[in-house]
């Protein structure tokens, strides 16, 4: 694991996007997984002003994103797929038939998590996938207790996670109970990690994935098995670390 912790979340989210940028200058093929949540929203302000200013080019692109709530439809205001739209897709010039995010609506779910790998499999596979953390440690919606060698399928929400995610609804009940996520170990397929984390709530989950033994109970932990992952976190995230620096 390589460990970044910055001065604060605006030098995290330039440090992410950066890495993002470098890579697409590579391979402007990228295939880049992404996350929805609070996190990686500078990241993505940050990439909106590369392709403005720099003319970064996305246009050859492919994108998957980790997940998707069950029951709402593309259109619904707290859907990943609404979220992604607002705060990514309408501000770059992806070509939208290779934005893929898992469909909330599926009538047959796991025929269509299946098509999902497959989707994956077939795009030559994830190069560098954006992540964010659960406070209970969970990865993408991977709730404690899953499958390290899960693959894209239904989970449950856990209570804590429905709590966290009530401020996005209209009210606790309003949060879905179910999502579609990509598994671990299609997460850990991915050929670059880069796992974001800020803020003193997210201290405890970033010390038990980086520090604490690998475990189910704490899905992130598993990135230390990865080969690159870097972790970017900021001070208040980076609070409760004893090692500053991990190679
Ligand atoms: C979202 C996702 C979740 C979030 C996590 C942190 O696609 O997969 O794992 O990354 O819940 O959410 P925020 O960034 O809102 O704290």
């Amino acid at each position: 694991m390589l460990l970044r912790i910055t001065g604060n979340y605006d030098e995290m989210s330039e440090l992410a996007a950066g890495i993002v940028a470098e890579r697409l200058r590579k391979n402007p093929a990228l295939v880049l997984g992404l996350a929805t949540g609070s996190t990686p929203l500078g990241t993505y302000r940050a990439l909106i002003r590369m392709h403005r200013e720099q003319g970064l080019d996305f246009s050859r692109v492919t994108t998957f994103n980790l997940d998707e709530y069950i029951g709402l439809g593309a259109t619904h205001p707290q859907s990943y797929h609404r979220f992604m739209e607002e705060h990514l897709f309408q501000h770059l010039n992806l070509d939208r038939r290779f934005t893929f995010i898992a469909d909330g609506m599926a009538k047959d779910v796991e025929a269509h998590c299946d098509w999902y790998e497959e989707q994956i499999r077939l795009s030559g596979g994830i190069d560098i996938q954006i992540l964010g953390i659960g406070r209970n440690g969970h990865l993408a919606f991977n709730e404690p207790g899953s499958s390290l060698g899960s693959r894209t399928r239904i989970k449950p929400l856990s209570e804590e996670t429905r709590r966290d995610n009530a401020r996005y609804f209209a009210s606790l009940e309003a949060v879905p109970t179910h999502a579609i996520t990509m598994g671990i170990g299609t997460i850990m397929e991915a050929r670059e990690l880069i796992l974001l984390a800020s803020g003193d709530t997210k201290a405890d989950a970033v010390k038990a994935a980086v520090e604490g033994p690998i475990t189910a109970i704490v899905p992130a932990s598993i990135m230390q098995m990865h080969r690159r992952a870097y972790v970017i976190v900021d001070q208040p995230a980076a609070a409760k670390l004893t090692r500053t620096y991990l190679g």
